[in-house]
C-alpha cells in the first residue's frame, strides 16, 4: 500500500509573500449555521480542507444542497428534514458537534454519536447537552446514539463552567432557533465567535456581545441566506510565522488579521523575531538567534492559544536557553515533542508543563504527524533543521491546512510531497 509524506529539506531560510487561508475553525461552525436559514448562503475563503469536505457531506445527508467551486462554498436548503448525523460522519471530526445547535434550531430533534477530532485528550461533549437541556431538550442515550428531542426550544439563562468554543458557539445557533432570550456567560471570546454571530446577524438573527463574556441571543428571527467571506486563520498565519522564525527567514503575511493574533505576535517577538504589522500585514524577521521565552501559559482567547502551542516548541528547541510552556486547555497535547526529540531536541514533560532546553540546531528524522497542529508543528523544525525531515500522516495535516507544501515551496522551502511504500517504511522502523 502506497501513503503520502512530506519530505522537507531544512536551512533554507523561508522568504517571500502568502496570503492567510480562511479559518477553518470560523468556515466549519458557519457551514452548519447556514442550515437555519432560509435561501442560499454563499461562503467565501472557505478554505479547501478535509474538514470542510466532511462538513459539505453532513450537510447534505442533512437534505441541503453544498456545493463547492474553489474557496466558495454554496449552502441551500432543500425544506428536507433529516436530523440524524451517521456515525461515519461524526467521527469524520470534531466539529461534527457542531450540528448539533443547529438542527435543534431548526428542527427541534436531533441523532447523534460521538464526535471524532484530534487525540487531545479526553473531549467530551456534556458541556454541550447540558446547555441543550438548558433549553427545553430532552436527551436519551440508546446504543451509542444521543438522541434529543424538544416540544420546543426556549431561551435560557445559560452559565458555562468554562468557556468552551464549541459550546458557545452551539449555544449561539441553538438560540437563535428558540423562542425568547438567552443570555450566555462565561462564554468564550475566540473571534471565531464573533465572526459566527456577525454572520447570522447579517441573515437577520438578534446577537449582542459577541466575543465576550455575555452574550445575549434574542430568537425566533426568520433567518435568510446571505453572503459572507470566513475571517483569516490566526493559527494557519502563525504557523507560517513559526515557519520564518524556526527557519531564521523573513516572511510577509497578507489578509491577516493582526488584532485577533497579539498573543502570538508578543511571543515571537520574545522569541527574537522582528515582528510589525501594517492593515491587514503581517511582517516578520529572524536574522539573530532565538531567544529562550521563559513562561508560555496556554489559555482560553485573548489569551495564548492551545492551537499554536505545538507551533511555537518547535520554534523555541533551538533558542538559547530554557522554555517553560504549560498547557491548561487540553489533557493531552504534547505528543509532537517525542517528534522533535527524534530531530534531536531537548524536551522534558511533566503533566501538563513542558520544558525545552534549547540545542544549537535539529537534525532531519522520519515522523510521524499524531495530530494537525503536532504535524505543523513537525513542519515547522523541519525547516529550520539539518537535513532532510520525512513527515507520514498526512491526514492530521489535511484536516487544517490548504496547499500546506506548495505554501510552503512558494516561500522557497525545499518540500515536497510524494507517495512511498508504508511495507518498506515499516522495515526501516519510521515512526514518532
Ligand atoms: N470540554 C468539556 N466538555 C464539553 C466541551 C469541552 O469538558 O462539553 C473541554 C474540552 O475537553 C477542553 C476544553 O473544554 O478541555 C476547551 O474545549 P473547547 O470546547 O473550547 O474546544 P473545541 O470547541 O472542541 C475548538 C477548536 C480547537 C481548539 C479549541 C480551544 C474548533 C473546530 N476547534 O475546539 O481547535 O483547540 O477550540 O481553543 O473550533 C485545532 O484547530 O487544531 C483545534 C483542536
Amino acid at each position: 500500500m502506497t501513503e503520502e509524506m512530506l519530505q522537507i529539506t531544512g536551512g533554507i531560510p523561508l522568504q517571500g509573500e502568502i496570503t492567510v487561508q480562511g479559518a477553518k475553525n470560523s468556515a466549519l461552525p458557519l457551514m452548519a449555521a447556514a442550515l437555519l436559514c432560509e435561501g442560499e448562503t454563499v461562503l467565501k475563503r472557505v478554505p479547501q480542507l478535509s474538514d470542510v469536505y466532511a462538513a459539505s457531506r453532513i450537510l447534505n445527508r442533512l437534505g441541503c444542497r453544498c456545493t463547492a467551486e474553489g474557496s466558495t462554498v454554496s449552502i441551500r436548503h432543500s425544506g428536507a428534514e433529516n436530523c440524524e448525523i451517521p456515525d461515519a460522519d461524526m467521527r469524520a471530526m470534531r466539529s461534527s458537534i457542531m450540528f448539533l445547535g443547529p438542527i435543534l434550531g431548526r428542527m427541534h430533534r436531533c441523532t447523534i454519536t460521538m464526535p471524532g477530532g484530534c487525540e487531545l485528550g479526553p473531549r467530551p461533549i456534556d458541556m454541550h447537552l447540558a446547555a441543550m437541556r438548558r433549553m427545553g431538550v430532552q436527551i436519551f442515550e440508546d446504543g451509542g446514539k444521543i438522541r434529543c428531542t424538544a416540544e420546543k426550544l426556549s431561551g435560557a439563562r445559560i452559565h458555562l463552567p468554562l468557556p468552551s468554543v464549541g459550546v458557545t458557539e452551539n449555544v449561539i445557533m441553538a438560540a437563535v432557533g428558540a423562542e425568547g432570550e438567552t443570555v450566555l456567560t462565561n462564554a468564550a471570546r475566540e473571534p471565531e465567535i464573533a465572526d459566527l454571530a456577525n454572520y447570522l446577524n447579517q441573515c437577520g438573527a438578534d446577537i449582542s456581545g459577541a466575543g465576550e463574556s455575555t452574550v445575549v441571543i434574542r430568537g425566533g428571527k426568520k433567518l435568510t441566506g446571505t453572503e459572507y467571506a470566513v475571517m483569516p486563520d490566526r493559527i494557519a498565519a502563525m504557523t507560517y510565522l513559526c515557519a520564518a522564525a524556526a527557519s531564521g527567514g523573513s516572511i510577509c503575511l497578507s489578509g491577516a488579521n493582526p488584532r485577533d493574533m497579539e498573543s502570538c505576535l508578543h511571543v515571537l517577538e520574545a522569541a527574537g523575531c522582528t515582528v510589525g504589522c501594517c492593515g491587514s500585514r503581517i511582517f516578520l524577521d529572524r536574522s539573530g538567534a532565538l531567544k529562550p521565552v521563559p513562561y508560555i501559559c496556554t489559555m482560553p482567547y485573548p489569551g495564548f492559544p492551545t492551537d499554536a502551542q505545538a507551533l511555537i516548541s518547535a520554534v523555541l528547541c533551538t533558542a538559547k536557553g530554557t522554555s517553560v510552556i504549560e498547557e491548561t486547555i487540553f489533557e493531552s497535547r504534547y505528543k509532537h515533542l517525542a517528534a522533535l526529540m527524534r530531530m534531536g531536541a531537548n524536551a522534558r514533560v511533566s503533566g501538563r508543563t513542558a520544558v525545552l532546553q534549547g540545542v544549537p540546531r535539529l537534525h532531519g528524522a522520519s515522523v510521524e504527524a499524531t495530530d494537525l497542529r503536532g504535524g505543523a508543528a513537525m513542519a515547522v523544525a523541519a525547516f529550520g533543521a539539518e537535513g532532510v525531515t520525512d513527515i507520514t500522516a498526512l491526514h492530521h495535516i489535511d484536516r487544517g491546512y490548504e496547499h500546506f507544501a506548495e505554501t510552503f515551496h512558494s516561500l522557497g522551502g525545499a518540500v515536497r510531497r510524494c507517495r512511498f511504500s508504508a511495507s518498506e517504511r515499516e522495515k526501516q522502523g519510521v515512526g514518532a
